[in-house]
């Protein structure tokens, strides 16, 4: 009794066994159509908003604090470690409903110089900006000298960038010179 019982569990474990080889071999164009959909919808088109596109994949979460992102109302869905034929490795932001302001696109520059901001509308790309490193970063970089007024007393920070690639900032209160690897967001 028992040994039958064991060979049918045998049985139908060779068949399910086969079942899975019979589909894993059943590779058909409309199985491709659909990954390719399935790996489109990782980061979905939008019908209005902003995207940014061409961030080097360690600066992504930096715009996402630059932009304050964390309290948008809307869909934000934001994707890192994509492959990009120009960056290597990009990340890319979509922002539901939001335009940028210039001030606001500026800024991101600071991180992603060759970021590119897409303006969406009825999903459609109404505009294509390439962002411009500011001459002057107003509030958004932290000192990195301890002792800086800006680190002691509630003054908004200032930088003069004194060159756009690679990156160099100036502090206006205490002159310390920062590069690309020193920026932290406020
Ligand atoms: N995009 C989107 N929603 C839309 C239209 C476009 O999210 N309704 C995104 C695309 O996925 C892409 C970016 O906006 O990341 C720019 O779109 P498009 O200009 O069509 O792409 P590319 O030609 O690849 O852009 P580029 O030349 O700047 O690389
Ligand atoms: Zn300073």
């Amino acid at each position: 009794m028992k040994k039958r019982k064991a060979k049918k569990k045998a049985i139908r474990k060779y068949n399910r066994k086969r079942k899975e080889r019979i589909k894993a071999k059943k590779v058909t164009a409309s199985t491709i159509q659909k990954e390719e959909v399935k790996r489109e919808l990782k980061i979905s088109a939008i019908d209005e908003g902003t995207v940014i596109d061409h961030i080097p994949t360690d600066a992504t979460f930096k715009v996402v604090e630059i932009l304050d992102l964390e309290n948008q109302k809307g869909i934000v869905s934001i994707a890192t470690n994509l492959q990009s034929k120009s960056i290597g490795k990009k990340g890319i932001i979509k922002v539901g409903g939001k335009s940028l302001t210039q001030d606001e696109v500026n800024k991101i520059a600071i991180v992603a110089p060759d970021a590119t901001v897409n303006i969406i509308k009825n999903y459609g790309v109404k505009e294509k900006i390439k962002v411009k490193t500011p001459e002057i970063i107003d509030n958004v970089v932290k000192c990195s000298n301890p002792v800086c007024i800006t680190n002691n007393e509630q003054i908004a920070t200032k930088f003069y960038v004194v060159k756009k690639d690679p990156l160099k900032i100036k502090c206006h209160y205490c002159e310390r010179s920062m590069g690309k690897e020193d920026i932290e967001i406020i």
